[in-house]
């Protein structure tokens, strides 16, 4: 990434989504509202409705016109979550098929060329596991401190297919230049994070594949080899997707940086986050080499809309690794030191307790978790 000089004020896009996304979002907006003051940067905050709620009220689009264009001009993006029933029901999807809300989450991913989406999977101390209904402490943080890393623009979800009343079929497309850079950006994580697997301070990169059946695992596999030369001192390592999605689980220590395809990492992703507490605590940075956007890994979750209940760390810590990113491209310690600060409130909430939402095992609102933690990023800023 290339380092700029810092700017006086950054332009992000916030998109807000469908159910718990707009009330998220919200809290992000508040968030830099209170933030760039505290550090002395601005932050020009465009909102841009857009999902499937967008697209029943307006007919043909699941975004405004120009939303496309604001979106790559601008320096960051911030995605809530999107999708929503029609009056059926069912998820809204629009002629061809693609759900509505496609536009600012895949097409993004694929327009905007965020080849990577890195999802750090950390156990705060303090978190309990939600596990039927009970709350106890189950994974040890000091053994749950990975990357999952996965391909971001192709593989499943490139929309190539086509469905007859006795067919379906989804191609999943994977070439060998999408996934030399995404391999090669794990290797990079593994190399700049330092630390290795919690097991043995290893810096080691696992390659998630099931090159037992699938051509394209082979040459995903076949890529990651190649690419691997270039990282002589970084180890080398490879599961077959579904023992990884126990070992995962059962051995989270062993795995410091981990690569893979474009669904098999959506899926593995959503199974990691019970490491860390749970969707509410996930976070999704859609990386390429010019554009980013940074979003919770979690859906609209329409059962908690409009109950104040949905948990808005993930959002929050999403918009701190914002603040990271572009403090990084722009070489922009204030936003660095913004996004430090993040962590550490709501780190600090965890392990104090209080206020959680009740995925944590708390019972307070949204609302009191987000501004506690804002008060909390705040007054370590103030030091
Ligand atoms: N990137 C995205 O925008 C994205 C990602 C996943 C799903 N979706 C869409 O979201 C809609 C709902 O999907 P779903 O129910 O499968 O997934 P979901 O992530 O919305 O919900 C899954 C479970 O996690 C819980 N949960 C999610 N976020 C939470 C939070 N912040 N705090 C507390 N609990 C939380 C929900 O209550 C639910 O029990 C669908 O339309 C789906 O297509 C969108």
């Amino acid at each position: 990434m290339s380092s700029r000089a810092p700017k006086s004020t950054y332009e992000l896009v916030l998109l807000p989504g469908d159910g718990i996304g707009i009330e998220v979002i919200a809290e992000a907006r508040a968030l830099l509202e209170q933030i760039g003051p505290a550090i002395g940067v601005g932050f020009n905050l465009d909102e841009v409705p857009c999902g499937g709620k967008f697209y029943l009220d307006h007919g043909s689009r699941d975004w405004p016109e120009g939303a496309e264009e604001k979106c790559a001009a601008a320096d960051a993006i911030l995605l809530g979550a999107v999708g929503w029933a029609g009056p059926d029901g069912a998820p809204v999807t629009m002629p061809g098929g693609k759900m509505a809300g496609w536009s600012p989450v895949i097409g993004n991913r694929m327009k905007l060329d965020l080849y990577a989406n890195v999802r750090p999977v950390r156990c705060l101390p303090g978190t309990k596991h939600g596990i039927s209904g009970q709350f106890q402490s189950v994974w040890r943080p000091d053994k749950v401190d990975m990357v999952i890393i996965r391909e971001n623009t192709e593989g499943l979800y490139s929309g190539i297919g086509e469905r007859t009343a006795e067919r379906a079929t989804d191609v999943r497309v994977i070439t060998q230049r999408a996934s030399e850079r995404v391999i090669r950006k794990a290797f990079e994580i593994s190399r700049e994070r330092g630390k290795g697997a919690p097991a043995d301070g290893k810096k080691r990169v696992t390659c998630i594949v099931k090159h037992n059946v699938l051509h394209g695992c082979r040459l995903f596999l076949d890529v990651f080899r190649t690419v691997g030369k270039d990282f002589p001192d970084i180890e080398q390592d490879v599961a077959i997707v579904d023992a990884f999605a126990m070992f995962v689980l059962t051995q989270p220590e062993r795995y410091d940086v981990c690569v893979t395809t474009n669904m098999f990492g959506d899926i593995l992703t959503d199974l990691a986050s019970v490491l860390q507490g749970g969707m509410g605590m996930a976070v999704g940075c859609n990386v390429g080499d010019d554009h980013a956007m940074f979003e919770p890994i979690h859906g609209s979750a329409p059962p908690l809309a409009g109950k104040d209940r949905a948990n808005p760390m993930a959002m929050l810590l999403a918009t701190g690794e914002a603040l990271g990113w572009l403090g990084k491209r722009y070489a922009d310690d204030r936003l660095v030191r913004a996004k430090k600060a993040i962590d550490q409130a709501v780190a600090s909430i965890v392990v104090r307790g209080e206020p959680l939402t009740g995925d944590l095992g708390g019972s307070a609102p949204r609302s009191a978790v987000a501004t506690a933690i804002r008060d909390e990023a705040l007054r370590q800023l103030s030091h």
